[in-house]
């Protein structure tokens, strides 16, 4: 029922298209925007907003002659909104691409939307491996969890760790991350505990307690963005920070957004990704300071720099097709390739996932702050999942 109104809808749209001419429907290209805004993930919209408007206020809001539109839409975090707002923008304002989605649901409840209506839709944050391969019309500028932890399990192998207890948020990135780590740790012969803990509103506190009883060198952790401080809260109030448990995980946990307010029980901490405020390199002590300057108390985490890439990659596409949506924009973005200030990134023309180096880095005062720094470089890493299913 939905879906007819839907494409009754659409074709409306279209008819209205036709009807107003296509020189008017051609000047502008509308990018629909939709993060959450509002509720326990404000922080990754805010920071994504921030990088695409950073990005198109430093490269213009015209291209390919095309006047760019960015419409910003909160769906709250809420997977059923994010569907309706995609709908919305697609039948009403007609964007050419979505962009967006905070959280894995978020991601995966337009991309049906994507495929019929053929609107490109750009992940920006949501990082769950198998995303891509819910619509032909994704195509992804964050990372998969599977890609940033593989390396984490080598590393932890490599350095005398060898029992580890894995906690996780309990939906799709954390079981991706606590399965890549299990899987590659194992086969380095260490040993492993697995305990996932709610999404929503987490209690960490019966967790740790366990923690504190299995005595692991290490205690592996993921939590989405946004969610680090209230995990090393409880971490210290179990007094685990002074019990030589060593923390390790994807860098989603010590987020360059929250990383400085932690405080000193975050230092030392390892954790292996793609992006760290503290990346040495010119494109990314630029990208630093500008995002700073535009945006005076924050500092550009990992969705910053997912959202500025994102930009990136739609600027270009549309270069590419000389404005135009639909097919020919997503194969346009296939295989395209670029300096980001993570380092050096294309696009998987097969998986439409990102291809980028993973750092390991370890927490440190740096002039005062708390930053992830960098210590050694994975080059040019794929998502594992779907590499070996390629394989
Ligand atoms: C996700 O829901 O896919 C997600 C959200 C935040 C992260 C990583 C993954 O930091």
């Amino acid at each position: 029922m939905r879906r007819r109104t839907f494409m009754r809808a659409a074709g409306a749209a279209a008819v209205t298209l036709a009807l107003s001419g296509a020189a008017l429907a051609q000047e502008t290209v509308k990018i629909g925007l939709i993060l959450p805004m509002t509720g326990p993930f404000a922080s990754t919209g805010r920071q994504i907003e921030a990088a695409a408007r950073l990005y198109m206020q430093q490269q213009g809001d015209t291209v390919a002659g095309k006047k760019i539109q960015l419409i910003v839409k909160d769906d709250t975090g809420v997977a059923d909104v994010t569907k309706r707002l995609a709908q919305e923008l697609i039948v009403n304002d007609k964007i050419s691409v979505m962009a967006g989605f905070g959280l894995t649901p978020l991601a995966l409840a337009p991309a049906p939307l994507a495929t019929q209506a053929k609107v490109p839709a750009v992940v920006m944050a949501a990082a769950t491996a198998t995303i891509t391969e819910a619509s032909p019309f994704i195509v992804r500028t964050s990372f998969t969890l599977p890609q940033a932890t593989v390396p984490m399990a080598e590393w932890a192998a490599q350095n005398g760790i060898k029992k580890v207890v894995t906690l996780v948020s309990d939906y799709g990135p954390g079981i991706d991350a606590e399965k890549a780590f299990t899987g590659a740790f194992t086969a380095k012969g260490g040993q492993v505990e697995n305990l996932r803990v709610p999404l929503a509103n987490p209690d960490f506190s019966p967790f740790l307690q366990k923690v504190a009883d299995a005595k692991p060198d290490a205690l592996f952790v993921f939590v989405p963005s946004g969610i680090g401080a209230q995990f090393m809260k409880q971490f210290v109030e179990r007094g685990l920070d002074k019990s030589g448990v060593k923390l390790i995980g994807p860098g989603d946990v010590t987020d360059d957004d929250i990383l400085n307010g932690m405080g000193d029980v975050a230092l030392g901490a390892i954790t292996t990704q793609h992006y760290s405020a503290a990346h040495d390199s010119p494109e990314n002590k630029a990208f630093v300071e500008a995002f700073k300057k535009a945006n005076p108390n924050m500092r550009p985490n990992f969705m910053a720099v997912g959202g500025y890439d994102g930009m990136h990659l739609i600027y270009e596409g549309l270069k590419k097709t000389n404005g135009q949506g639909g097919q020919a924009l997503i194969d346009a973005m296939k295989g395209t390739s670029w300096t980001s200030p993570r380092g050096p990134v294309s696009i998987d023309p097969q998986t439409r996932d990102i291809i980028q180096n993973i750092y390991v880095r370890k927490v440190e005062r740096v002039n005062g702050e708390l930053y992830n720094v960098e210590f050694a470089t994975i080059p040019n890493v794929k998502d594992p999942v779907k590499a070996a299913k390629a394989n």
